[in-house]
């Protein structure tokens, strides 16, 4: 397992990450909203946000492979204006809507609520790694005997199942959730394996900027690929070392590192999808 985690300001050690070296790029960056992280960072608005974008991109851009995927999480506030940036730096895949499964009770009385986040993906060129069978949804096993007829017997896709599609339904991370750690806007793992399953190749490199709770480390380190990450507060640089560790442990016992595991909470948890 190759796991280098950092307590350290992305932009001053991102120096640390050779150019041309990274598989994959799953960046989290604060949203703009003014979360608190334990520091200011999610304290910028506006343009200032915007300069921000723009300067963790242009750190990232010379890291990438020829053949490298960008994935970023952010909300409606900004995503227009980020990915109209990195339309300008790489080739735009899609964009994924995480419906994050808020219950309807209540909310807004003056617009419809928000309950999604925007997620770029990004390519550095058309030859950009994709591993479609590794995160196929199986076809429940009434849909399949509904295509028995003969137009159907034999085709791949029924067997091996379909292509997830860009509106991804998992529910958010509650706080009784097994899941979850002591971070504000941590993701769920099936989210992050399925990127790092399609678009990393076993033993590639993965970086996270803003690493938080570790997510990405321990959806690479669950996936035998290699990661580098970043984050600036020491209680979540913890908790990222942590999750990693009990990652190893188990792989002591079991087949957490395997490359060709299957996701297991992927396939539970985005499994409500319709075929
Ligand atoms: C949206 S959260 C990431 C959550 C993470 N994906 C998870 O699942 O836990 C963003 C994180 O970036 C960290 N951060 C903000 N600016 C940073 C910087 N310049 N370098 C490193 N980390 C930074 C924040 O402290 C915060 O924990």
């Amino acid at each position: 397992m190759d796991i280098t985690l950092h307590n350290e300001d992305f932009f001053d050690s991102v120096g640390r990450v050779a150019d041309a070296s990274v598989d994959l790029v799953i960046a989290d960056p604060p949203y703009g909203l003014g979360k608190d992280y334990g520091n200011d960072s999610d304290r910028r608005f506006g343009e200032a946000y915007l300069e921000f974008s723009r300067r963790w991109i242009d750190a990232v851009l010379p890291k990438l492979k020829p053949n490298a995927s960008l994935y970023v999480f952010l909300s409606w506030q900004y995503a227009p204006e980020v990915f109209s940036y990195l339309k300008t730096k790489l080739l735009m895949v899609n964009e994924i809507i995480w419906d994050r499964r808020v219950p309807s009770m209540g909310g807004s009385t003056r617009k419809f609520s928000s309950v999604h986040d925007n997620i770029g993906f990004f390519a550095a060129s058309r030859d950009h790694y994709f591993d479609l069978d590794s995160v196929r949804i199986a076809y429940d096993a009434a849909t399949k005997k509904a295509r028995t007829r003969s137009i159907f017997v034999g085709k791949k896709w029924l067997e091996v199942g379909y292509n997830p599609k860009d509106v991804w339904s998992v529910t958010r991370l509650h706080r009784q959730d097994p899941e979850r750690e002591d971070h504000p806007t941590q993701k769920p793992l099936a989210i992050v394996e399925r990127m790092v399953l399609a678009s990393s190749p076993p033993g590639g490199l993965v970086l996270d900027p803003f690493m938080g709770s570790g997510t990405v480390a321990v959806a690479a380190a669950k996936h035998g690929r290699r990661c580098v990450g970043f984050e600036l507060n020491p209680d979540y640089f913890a908790t990222a070392g942590q999750r990693v560790a009990a990652c190893a442990r188990e792989d002591l016992f079991s087949s957490c590192s395997d490359a060709n595991a299957a996701p297991g909470p992927l396939t539970s948890a985005l499994g409500t999808e319709v075929g």
